[in-house]
């Protein structure tokens, strides 16, 4: 069984009771160098870092189905993560996805941003349609390198909009940094973020 666990943002306390339960009993865990390093030093099982190649990592499930296999997902696994890869690629029988905090959600706690009617994205690997995006009055967008806060300022100035942005680096982490700026007071880089824009004046 792979069983894909939401870890939350990052801090080990945002995870579930579900998740650290499933990870105490797993044969096999799979994730990045940094999930692994907040793995405890004496859990057993056989630790895996996160091919960069998704057809090796779909591999190397497959050779061990018959174990308790568990993929470690940043925030939530079907929010911009891991879980919908695995939905396409493996029956349910073979799968279950344990849900965790997303970054998106807890930015919007420690901000105070109700979720309702909350529009989540993402700018992962492609160019957002911003004439549809900003014309929602509460945007919340997982980032990359490539698009970020700053892009988004520019693409808010560009259509002479009044916005808010909130952004939220190193969620949950001893760095963590929130800001909600105006766009032209956006800076042209972060750490690792979520943008939540708002129609503010
Ligand atoms: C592939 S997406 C995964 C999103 C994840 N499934 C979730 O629900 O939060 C990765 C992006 O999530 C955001 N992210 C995840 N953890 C974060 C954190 N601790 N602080 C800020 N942003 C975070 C960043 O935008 C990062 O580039």
């Amino acid at each position: 069984m792979i069983h894909i666990v939401g870890i939350g943002p990052g801090s080990p306390e945002l995870m579930t009771g579900a998740g650290a339960l499933l990870i105490q009993k797993a044969d096999v865990i799979v994730g990045s160098k940094r999930q692994l390093g907040e793995i405890p030093q004496d859990n057993p099982a056989e630790r895996k870092l996160l091919p960069t190649q998704l057809s090796e990592l779909e591999a190397f499930l497959l050779e061990r189905i018959g174990h308790d296999i568990v993929l470690l997902a940043s925030g939530d696994p079907l929010i911009y993560g891991i879980g919908n890869w695995a939905l396409q690629k493996f029956p349910p029988e073979q799968l279950q996805i344990v849900p965790g905090i997303s970054s998106i959600q807890y930015l919007c706690s420690r901000c105070g941003i109700a979720m309702n009617d909350l529009y989540m994205t993402s700018s992962h690997g492609k160019q957002p349609d911003f004439d549809f995006l900003l014309a929602h009055p509460k945007v919340a967008m997982v980032t990359d390198s490539k698009l970020g806060p700053a892009e988004i300022a520019q693409e808010i100035l560009r259509r002479k909009l009044h916005k808010t942005l909130v952004i939220g680096e190193n969620l949950s982490y001893p760095d963590e940094r929130l800001h909600r700026l105006k766009p032209e007071q956006v800076a042209a880089r972060y750490d690792m973020n979520v943008v939540v824009i708002l129609d503010e004046g």
